[in-house]
């Protein structure tokens, strides 16, 4: 695992943004595995500038992790009135960039069919031939897309009950500015399994503040659980980035053992 600690949110999106940028160069027809929420969001404003300077998102084919069960897009309403995460992509990412829109894979939150809906997914993403680099956060319980606690570590795309955490948080940071009442938020999502995830032959996963310290901690270096469902990282086999920022750093024991592996792969340009 490469733990990668910046100085603050910016330098962390800065570092992330690289990451994906060079893999879209080096891999035109890379599927990209895509995360919502606060954290990526300077990542995006960085690949659009990226975009503007030239990196092709043509032949990119996309993956969202998770969508809300109950909204879905509607391009006629603003964000701060439609909070699916359909429209928070395309008003954070897709529409400022040239990926081609039939390549946009998110689970459709409006679907008659939620489960036939996830079994669907999963074919899809195997028919694209697997994810080559899964972008994900980290929510305040520990979880990976909206596997909650509890949820199996060996999961894949399925209906998930939103946590009483999630529900909090996720309301402070986006229903409540929309007026939304509490109650009237979305329940439940679609959300890629943990095994879907693990499946991706990259991961790069991103954390800032010091909300975040004490759950990322847990994930890194606590046990192996499904009570923290990201904790699954530490089974992977695949390549896997974490990129923090110092607050969000701040709990990890072994902290100044993952700086020097960072500084001794500079050196010797294993980087
Ligand atoms: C979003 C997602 C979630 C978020 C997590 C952190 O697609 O799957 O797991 O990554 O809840 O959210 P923020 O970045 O808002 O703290």
């Amino acid at each position: 695992m490469d733990i990668i600690v910046r100085e603050n949110y910016e330098e962390m999106s800065e570092y992330a943004a690289g990451v994906i940028g060079r893999f879209v160069r080096n891999k035109p027809y890379c599927v990209l595995g895509l995360a919502t929420g606060s954290t990526p969001i300077g990542t995006y404003r960085r690949l659009i500038k990226m975009h503007r300077e030239g990196l092709d998102f043509s032949k990119v084919v996309a993956f969202n992790l998770d969508e809300y069960i109950g909204v879905g897009i509607n391009l006629d309403v603003p964000y701060e009135v439609d909070q699916s995460y359909a429209r928070f992509m395309h008003e954070e990412l897709f529409s400022h960039i040239n990926v081609k829109k039939e390549n946009i894979h998110i689970p459709d939150g409006l679907t008659k069919d939620p489960t036939g809906f996830c079994s669907w997914y999963e074919e899809e993403i195997k028919r694209a031939g697997g994810i080559d680099l899964q972008l994900v956060g980290i929510g305040g319980d520990g979880h990976w897309g909206f596997n909650e606690p509890g949820s199996s570590l060996a999961s894949r795309t399925s209906i998930q009950a939103l946590s009483p955490q999630t529900l909090s948080d996720n309301y402070e940071s986006f229903y409540k500015k929309a007026g939304v009442e509490r109650d009237k938020m979305p329940h439940f999502a679609i959300t890629m399994g943990i095994g879907t995830i693990l499946d991706s032959k990259n991961i790069l996963m991103i954390a800032s503040g010091v909300n975040k310290a004490d759950v990322v901690a847990k994930c890194i270096e606590g046990p192996v659980t499904s009570q923290i469902t990201s904790s699954a990282i530490q089974l992977y086999a695949g390549g896997v980035t974490v990129a923090l920022d110092k607050a969000a750093a701040s709990k990890l024991q072994n902290l100044q053992h993952y700086i020097h592996i960072e500084r001794l792969k500079e050196e010797y340009g294993m980087g």
